[in-house]
């Protein structure tokens, strides 16, 4: 079992002792591991003499309508696959008061990266992330953190804080780990119905045909768009966006490339999933 710290103080120490001993990664996350995050954990340990893993169900980063209460939580297997991967040690905070005590009132306000996509559907999201993940870093001291391109759109957030604001912290991006049927794997998933789960693999559904599209000669966004859109569609899942961006800043491009990206965001049922992937890149499983 990974040795645990449970207080900012306690992890500020952890982490000073263990770049003593080389360069330290770290793995923010939100729990309820799966192979996604083990995936970053694998990562880090590869590079990094020492592993810090966070586990901590930000508050900052939930709308009030949103699933903060509902988050599953699982520390005991959390541990177990942390050190399975490598991890040295987790910082499990025992209270959000631990990195939001009473009286804190300074927030990390991210630029037009943080506006579309999931930025606008989730007032303040990025926000709370930015905040929390720049605590994480000023603690550790990380020589390098590791993040997964599931979440594309918060990789270049963070990517730029630490840019914007000189963090020592080297923002690392991991690729997508998904089920054998394309769906991308999410802690999320756990909300999902047994009759739901299958109808999952219409985000990737999506992105498939957008890629088929893309290959046979087709450019203009909107068209990517709605045949994504469509696809979701069809699957009785509901559309909360599904647009092309260039992946550097974002922006929608006037005729799609082969780096262009899709992203997604659908609900099923109650659960809202999120996916992204290169229209031009081949369209098979990792
Ligand atoms: P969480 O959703 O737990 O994700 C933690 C990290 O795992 C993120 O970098 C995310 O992109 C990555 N990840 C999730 N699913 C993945 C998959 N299928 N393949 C590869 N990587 C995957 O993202 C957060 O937590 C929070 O916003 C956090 C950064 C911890 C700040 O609170």
């Amino acid at each position: 079992m990974t040795p645990l710290v449970q207080t900012a103080a306690e992890f500020r120490n952890a982490c000073a002792e263990a770049r003593m001993d080389g360069p330290l990664a770290l793995v923010p996350t939100m729990g309820y591991l799966h192979e996604g995050h083990v995936s970053l954990i694998r990562a880090a340990a590869l590079t990094g003499k020492q592993v810090a893993v966070t586990i901590f169900v930000n508050p900052t980063q939930f709308g009030p309508n949103e699933d903060l209460s509902s988050y599953p939580r699982d520390l005991r297997g959390d541990l177990e696959k942390c050190g399975q991967a490598g991890a040295s040690f987790a910082f499990v905070p025992r209270a959000p008061a631990e990195l939001f005590p009473p009286g804190f009132q300074t927030w990390v306000e991210p630029g037009p990266l943080a506006a579309p996509l999931c930025g606008a559907r989730r007032p303040g999201h990025f926000r709370g992330v930015c905040t929390v993940v720049a605590k994480l870093f000023a603690l550790s001291r990380a020589d390098r953190a590791f993040f997964g391109e599931k979440d594309f759109q918060q990789l270049l957030v963070i990517r730029q804080m630490a840019r914007d604001l000189d963090l020592a912290t080297e923002v690392i991006g991991r690729p997508i780990v998904r089920e054998p049927d394309g769906v991308a794997l999410s802690s999320r998933n756990a909300y999902l119905t047994a009759e739901e789960r299958p109808r999952a693999v219409a985000l990737w559904a999506a992105l498939g045909a957008v890629r088929a599209l893309f290959q046979a000669g087709t450019r203009e966004p909107a068209a990517l768009e709605q045949a994504a859109a469509q696809a979701i569609e069809r699957a009785g899942l509901r559309v909360d966006y599904a647009e092309v961006r260039d992946p550097r800043d974002l922006e929608r491009p006037q005729g799609a490339s082969l780096e262009t990206r899709l992203f997604l965001a659908a609900f099923l049922g109650k659960t809202r999933l999120i996916d992204n992937g290169a229209v031009g890149d081949p369209h098979r499983l990792g």
